[in-house]
């Protein structure tokens, strides 16, 4: 006879919101994703973390979400790629795989943008070394990863503050002249 443990209730909080779900012990962070809580955007790839498909950021560091259990997850914060875009808006990672054709079938896409939130939080003005090397654990069977690079290299400057911006903020912060 197997005994199977009972599905447990996990709580967290994805994209700046509360939700609950339930799951087995051994059920994958991405299983219960995609099924229990319906946010498809992360994808499955070969289940055993090598290609990236399923990456999110979980407290603020990029993990493939095929490499835990649901139940790890309990109590802690993730970003998936449906909480990228605010409303209509994307992010400027997502602009900027969109302008620069950093995708073709898309399947690689939603954890290729969670490593490149992941890469540039951590190194906001990358070589094109660092881009490869930041994206290595992504694999993408379409695109060459050229334009891929170029897209990272575009959102960095997109996201940068604007050079006018500091000097704003500069001034803003020094003591007023009478
Ligand atoms: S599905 Fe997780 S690394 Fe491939
Ligand atoms: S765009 Fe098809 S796998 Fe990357």
């Amino acid at each position: 006879m197997i005994l199977l443990s009972p599905p447990k209730q996990i709580d967290l909080t994805i994209n700046g919101q509360k939700y609950s779900g339930r799951a087995e012990p051994r059920t994958l962070l991405t299983y219960f994703l995609r099924d229990e809580l319906g946010l498809t955007g992360t994808h499955i790839g070969c289940i055993v973390g090598k290609c990236g498909a399923c990456t999110i950021i979980l407290d603020g560091k990029a993990v493939k979400s095929c490499l835990l259990f649901a139940s790890q997850a309990e109590g802690s914060e993730i970003l998936t790629v449906e909480g990228l875009a605010k409303g209509s808006q994307l992010h400027p990672i997502q602009e900027a795989f969109w302008e620069h054709h950093g995708l073709q079938c898309g399947y690689c896409t939603p954890g290729m943008l969670l490593a490149t939130y992941d890469l540039l939080k951590r190194n906001p003005n990358p070589t094109e070394a660092e881009i490869r090397e930041g994206i290595s654990g992504n694999l993408c069977m379409c695109t060459g990863y050229v334009n891929i690079v170029r897209a990272v290299k575009s959102a960095a400057e997109k996201m940068a503050p604007p050079k006018k911006q500091k000097a704003r903020l500069s001034r803003a912060s020094a003591p007023l002249r009478r």
